[in-house]
């Protein structure tokens, strides 16, 4: 089977600048919809991602008996069930291209009454959830994964305990989805992690009127807590403005800004590894609603040096590395990255197709098991598979400002997962993107 027919033309294009707003973040939305549906109460959410991941969560809500009203495509009302309401949803539950949508769900069904199954798209069905239905198994769940893959099959009535798990991997969808089972065991759950992982999960749990308490890398949540409804005001996602900052340090001559784009700490690797690099970029107007700060960035165009990525800022950028290997491959000298394996686990294996892409547009690099060396120089126009990777088709687009000739991207209707509007955005910046 090949991959969707959709793609980009991008020209060469040498400057970039404006004023900008990008989707609504994907995290955030995401657990919006699942804890509102818990809660007791109507929760709002306002600056909503509306995107086919956020939809999948969404439709899988209202399967299990949620009503969410839609005011618009970013403003919505969720009539929270409370902790025992949701109802067993009489289908197979499809979380079309979400990692986060199927582990957090696991989390959230494995305490409920009722059976669930959980499938997704062709990149779904092929990822890891061993990961997560191993601890869940360790609180009572009955979780079954085909050899460690979806489909994922929960049999409902099931008593959960409390555990203390340690995590092997640095994974905020795991601890996560541990954290909502823990809503429904008997007695105290901690998790631990082996390095900061985005932690909304947490901030917003609270925000619902949860008691958490964080020692250190651990977390614990007492079970039986209610969950009541709140206000829930999404910032711009930073994995979305993460392209404009690449194309704004490589091409904003006069500047470009993001407005009210999320800084919570445990996301801005991005902004720490191209400053690192060099890249010229300031924070403004830093706010805070909902427990989550965000601010306007303001990235100028300079050159760009290749540095050793610390591997303390991996899990804190994991999502971003498609765009900063584009900046890497711009830059004056050699990138090295390492302790990023967990990058082949993505919705593709964001190693080796991002290899391959820059193989294609002559960028030299060296593929390693847990990251890559790339060497700085000049990138030529050619053709892209992004072989059905969102993050990886819009990082190549931001490619064209330093290509020397057209790039044609493959297989790019999944942007549409995570960032709606990408193409005319993008334009309206600057990129020569049809
Ligand atoms: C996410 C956690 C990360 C990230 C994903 C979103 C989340 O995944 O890559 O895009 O919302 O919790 P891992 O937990 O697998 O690192």
């Amino acid at each position: 089977m090949s991959g969707s027919s959709a793609r980009y033309l991008v020209q060469p294009a040498g400057r970039v600048g404006g004023e900008l707003t990008v989707p609504g973040d994907k995290s955030i939305s995401h657990r919006a919809l699942m804890l509102g549906g818990i809660a007791a109460g109507r929760t709002e959410v306002h600056g909503f991602l509306p995107s086919e991941d956020c939809h999948a969560t969404l439709a899988a809500l209202r399967a299990m008996g949620v009503t969410v009203e839609q005011h618009s495509a970013t403003q919505l009302t969720v009539h929270g069930a409370g902790v025992h309401g949701l109802a067993a949803p009489g289908q197979v539950l499809d979380m079309g291209n979400s990692g986060t949508a199927m582990r957090l769900f696991m989390g959230l069904l494995a305490g409920q009454a009722f059976d669930t199954v959980l499938v997704g798209d062709r990149s779904l069905m092929q990822r890891p959830m061993e990961r997560v239905a191993k601890p869940l198994r360790a609180m009572g769940a009955a979780i079954e994964t085909a050899q460690g893959r979806p489909p994922v099959r929960i049999a409902g009535g099931r008593p959960l305990a409390a555990i203390d798990y340690a995590l092997p991997m640095p994974s905020a969808q795991v601890k996560s989805a541990i954290l909502l089972a823990g809503l429904a065991a008997e007695g105290v759950t901690r998790v631990t992690e082996p390095a900061p992982t985005r932690d909304h999960t947490e901030r917003m749990l609270a925000g619902f009127g949860v008691r958490l308490a964080r020692d250190g890398a651990s977390v614990s949540i007492a079970g039986g807590q209610r969950l009541t409804a709140t206000r829930v005001d999404v910032p711009a996602d930073i994995s979305s403005a993460a392209f404009f900052l690449v194309a704004g340090a490589l091409a904003a001559h006069d500047g470009l800004v993001l407005r009210n784009v999320g800084v919570n700490p445990t996301r801005t690797g991005i902004i720490d590894i191209l400053r690192l690099m060099g890249a010229d970029i300031r924070i403004e107007n830093l706010r805070e609603s909902g427990g989550e700060p965000s601010a306007d960035l303001i990235v100028r165009a300079g050159p760009l040096r290749g540095v050793r990525i610390p591997e303390a800022l991996v899990p804190l950028a994991i999502d971003e590395f498609p765009a900063l290997f584009i900046a890497a491959a711009a830059a004056g000298g050699a990138t090295e990255l390492s302790g990023a394996g967990e990058l082949r686990v993505k919705e593709t294996d964001r190693l080796a197709v991002m290899a391959e892409g820059l193989a294609t547009l002559g960028v030299r690099h060296e593929l390693r098991a847990d990251g890559i060396r790339i060497e700085g120089g000049p990138v030529s126009g050619g053709t892209i598979d992004s072989h059905g990777d969102h993050r990886i088709a819009m990082a190549f687009a931001i490619a064209s400002l330093r290509a020397t000739g057209p790039l044609e991207i493959l297989d790019v209707a999944n942007v549409a997962t995570s960032f709606p509007g990408f193409v005319p955005l993008a334009r309206s910046a600057g990129l020569a993107i049809s």
